[in-house]
């Protein structure tokens, strides 16, 4: 499918994948900062996310790793550095698995690699179900419960309600597809020594979507990886704490990754 996408500056490509239920706008401060900084920043809606028009009952991570790829088919796009946020990690993987050439360096945020046992499949298919039938209300609760940490709740009260809009934004049916998408994405487990580039490993201290060993298993794995934990920042760390992110982001992509 055609993805909505925001393209802005020049130079070594950057290509952001967003979390889940979320969209591309959630990685405007490192697009603002990159491309003041010699890279291009690509960052598409990914599924029936965001912008997109999708009818799709179930959107695959394989689907949407194959969708940036043709995206950058189109943009002129060669190879770039990947960048992902926890369901954008899940697209990661399946990008690096099919096009392997294709990256220059991966930088997963909140990631995860094991597959989704019986349970996380059940939980799923009931709040894709749920979500179409009540809309996107519901998940709102878990910003402040889960997703993001004590301090971003208690002082940036412009980072709960920009993630608050980008929730409800989600339309209910590109929601529940991009669950199931989920519930049915492969063990990457196995990927993990394969990976011959660079990776950059961001978690948020407090992140209570994923938990440190999720970001440890990781970096036991990649032959070539460094894991950064961010304090004060949840699952939302690049939007927590941008500066902190940025500094980590910019480091890594200019010391370790081969122009
Ligand atoms: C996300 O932020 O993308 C989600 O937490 C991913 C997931 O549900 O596994």
């Amino acid at each position: 499918m055609h993805l909505t996408y925001t393209d802005v500056g020049s130079g070594r490509p950057v290509v952001l994948l967003h979390g889940f239920p979320f969209n591309r706008s959630m990685w405007r401060e490192q697009i603002d900062f990159l491309s003041a900084r010699g890279y291009r920043c690509v960052a598409p809606d990914l599924g029936g996310l965001g912008e997109n028009k999708s009818d799709a009952d179930i959107s695959t991570m394989e689907d949407m790793a194959r969708d940036v790829a043709a995206l950058m088919d189109e943009l002129k796009i060669d190879h770039a550095i990947i960048c992902g946020l926890s369901m954008g990690c899940y697209v990661a993987f399946e990008f690096i698995h099919l096009f392997p050439k294709r990256v220059r360096a991966l930088i997963l945020c909140g990631p995860r690699a094991q597959g989704p046992d019986e349970t996380e499949k059940i939980n799923r298919e009931a709040q894709a179900l749920r979500v179409l039938a009540e809309g996107m209300e519901f998940a709102v609760e878990s910003i402040s419960t889960k997703l993001l940490a004590r301090r971003t709740v208690d002082e940036k009260s412009d980072v709960v309600r920009r993630v608050g809009e980008m929730v409800l934004s989600t339309g209910p049916r590109g929601a529940a597809a991009a669950q199931r998408g989920m519930a049915a994405r492969r063990d990457y487990s196995d990927d993990l020594a394969k990976i011959d580039v660079p990776a950059l490993i961001v978690a948020g201290h407090e992140d209570g979507v994923r938990t440190p060993e999720d970001a440890e298993f990781i970096d036991e794995r990649i032959p070539n990886s460094q894991l950064i934990v961010i304090d004060d920042a949840g699952h939302l760390m690049n939007m927590e704490q941008p500066e902190r992110f940025n500094e980590v982001m910019f480091t890594f992509v200019e010391g370790f990754v081969a122009p």
